[in-house]
Formats: C-alpha cells, structure tokens, sequence
C-alpha cells in the first residue's frame, strides 16, 4: 500500500522486484538526488539485520522506517515481524516509494518529509509507535534538518521504543556526522554504538538509541 499524501494519486501497488531491479532503481535515484540517497550502494543484508535488532520480537509492534530507499532494510523487517503488527515506510522519493510499496505489499509506504513525521503518521492512525529505523544520509543534512527530523521520531516512540540508525564508518570525522552523533545525545538519555558492520558498502556503525529526554 501507498500513500502519496496527495489527491488523485495511485492507491495500491503490488507485485515483485528483482535484485537486478532493486540495483537500478538505487542508481536512478542517487543520480536523481544524490544529496537525498547519500549513499553508494544500498544496505547489506548484514547492516539491516543489526538495524531490525530494535524491533521486538513478540507482540504486534507499529514499526516506522525513514529512507526505505530499495527497500533492503524493509526486506529485514518484514522478515522480522512474519506478519505481525505494522511497518510504515517514509519516504521522500515518489519513484523509490513505489518500487518498495510493489516489492512489498504488506509495508505501509507513505511518500513524505521525514520531518512531517506526527502529521503523516497520524493520517494512518499512528501516534505511537515500538521502534524507529533510519536509512536517512544525516551527515548531509542542515543542523536544522537533522534536529527537526530526529526531534519528529523521538516524538513518537512510546517512552519503551527503540530508535536506530547507521553512520559509515570513513565519514564519522566529519562535521555533519559528528553534529548528529552529539544531537543523538541530547535527545536520546542512552546511546549505544554498534561494532562496526565491515559487509557493507562502506563499512558502517549503528546507533541504537533508547528513552527520549
Ligand atoms: C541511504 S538511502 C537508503 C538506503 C536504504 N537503506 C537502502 O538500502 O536502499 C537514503 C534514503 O532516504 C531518503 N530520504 C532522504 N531524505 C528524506 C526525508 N527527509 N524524508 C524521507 N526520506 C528521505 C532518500 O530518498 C533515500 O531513499
């Protein structure tokens, strides 16, 4: 299912993609936007497992992901939750959206600003959810971006939830990526850094992030 935010769109996408696909549709986007993919190649199979770590493993949990892209990440999750609960998809790209909504149809894909979080959520009756996973290039964002978006996800995590992200491991030196490291700090009471994911393009850390101040 896709929600395009605005009247007259298509309603629901089904059917299947290929990982030849999958690969095309990351390279058409990051030659579209680069600044909003921010990334080479999509996740590994190895980083997407460690981000849907977050996701409780009982129970029917509302699950929200910011940046599907491709949808690698997606693909975790819905293996994850073997049909319980529900996983919305944000994302800003109209053409990804669609690629992730027909590769996955049970996902809730909502073409959106991640930093609109409350207000795109609540036109599918979400105000709270278990857990929060980030695809989203941080280090390329604005200061005010990345406080905007993150101070959105916090918003909504039921005070148990769990909110994770990655960072590569070659650009955490720079600011972007040091600017949000510092802001996860001050929004999140606990932060903890994975062991580095070396099967990635590039090799990655997570955050896992826990009890927003
Ligand atoms: C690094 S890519 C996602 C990689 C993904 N894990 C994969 O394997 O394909 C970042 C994604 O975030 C999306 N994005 C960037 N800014 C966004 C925003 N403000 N709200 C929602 N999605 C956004 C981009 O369009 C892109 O699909």
């Amino acid at each position: 299912m896709i929600d395009f935010c605005h009247p007259g769109s298509p309603g629901k996408l089904t059917g299947v993609v290929t990982g030849r696909r999958q690969l095309q549709a990351f390279i058409a986007a990051a030659l579209r936007s680069p600044a909003t993919v921010g990334a080479v190649a999509p996740s590994s199979t190895r980083l997407a497992q460690r981000l849907t770590a977050v996701v409780p493993g009982g129970g029917n949990p509302v699950v929200v992901e910011l940046g599907p892209g491709t949808g690698s990440t997606t693909a975790a999750v819905q293996r994850r939750l073997g049909g319980r609960g529900r996983h919305l998809a944000v994302e800003l790209d109209t053409m990804l959206a669609e690629h992730v909504a027909r590769a996955h149809p049970s996902v809730e894909v909502v073409v959106g600003d991640a930093a609109q979080l409350t207000q795109l959520l609540a036109r599918h009756g979400v105000s709270e959810v278990d857990a929060v996973l980030s695809g989203l290039p941080w280090s390329l964002f604005r200061p005010d971006e990345q406080r905007a978006i993150l101070a959105a996800a916090a918003a909504v995590l039921r005070p148990e939830g769990a909110f994770c992200t990655f960072a590569y491991v070659h650009a955490l030196p720079l600011g972007g990526a040091r600017r949000f490291r510092a802001l996860l700090d001050e929004v999140f009471d606990e932060v903890l850094t994975t062991r580095t994911v070396w099967r990635n393009l590039p090799p990655a850390v997570s955050y896992v992030c826990r009890r927003p101040r």
